[in-house]
């Protein structure tokens, strides 16, 4: 994973960049690049298993259809919303269900499908319901992952990068409902969002 000015990808790539990122972490290239090898490898590890991906909106919903369309295996799809209680941009521990899965995980190997693991307390809370839902197998795929914010022990089978204690957006991930489709993942200015750069969880 390279950093890079944003000058520098606006002259290589005219693409657009707002003036709220102070920096591009991943170019669109490079993601791409990482999810094929993700898809590959899940390929591998599922083949002849009941594979079901269970992404987590609305963050996941850029990755997920990007990983998904890497597989080269059978796979379902099926999509939970989740959130935190609390402050705007604040993990608090407290999750609930917005919108929760339309389709059984008995017996069905899982792969939870994550934008990013911030703090590990909304996939915490995730991977206890669907265990007590008796799932076959439960893994987790998440493109990134912050160490440095951890609260609570949580680990990803499969992770696309590591990124730096930073506010990241775009490829889905975003700030006050903004930057979603950023085709790159950047780094937001501190002074848009007050300088809290464990915030992440929305
Ligand atoms: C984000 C992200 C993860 C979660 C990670 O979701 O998509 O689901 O926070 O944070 P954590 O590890 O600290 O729990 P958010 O609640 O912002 O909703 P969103 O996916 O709709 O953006």
């Amino acid at each position: 994973m390279s950093g890079r000015g944003v000058a520098e990808l606006q002259a290589t790539a005219d693409r657009w960049v707002p003036p709220e990122v102070a920096e591009i972490l991943l170019s669109p290239e490079e993601i791409a690049a990482r999810v094929k090898e993700l898809a590959a490898e899940i390929s591998r590890d599922y083949a002849g298993k009941d594979l079901h991906l269970v992404g987590v909106l609305r963050g996941a919903f850029v990755f997920l259809a990007d990983l998904m369309r890497g597989l080269t295996i059978p796979a379902s799809v099926d999509l939970i919303a989740i959130s935190s209680y609390g402050a705007k941009t604040r993990s608090s521990g407290v999750v609930r269900i917005l919108k929760d899965l339309e389709d059984s995980v008995e017996d069905r190997h899982v792969i939870v499908v994550e934008d990013i693991i911030d703090t590990g307390l909304t996939l915490n809370y995730l991977l206890d319901l669907l265990r007590d839902r008796k799932v076959a197998g439960l893994e987790v795929c998440a493109l990134l992952d912050k160490p440095s914010a951890r609260k609570v022990e949580c680990r990803a089978r499969y992770v696309g990068f590591t990124v730096p204690n930073a506010f990241v957006v775009g490829y889905g991930l975003d700030y006050n409902q903004q930057f979603r489709g950023l085709p790159y993942i950047a780094i937001l200015r501190p002074e848009v969002y007050g300088g809290d750069r464990n915030a992440n969880a929305g």
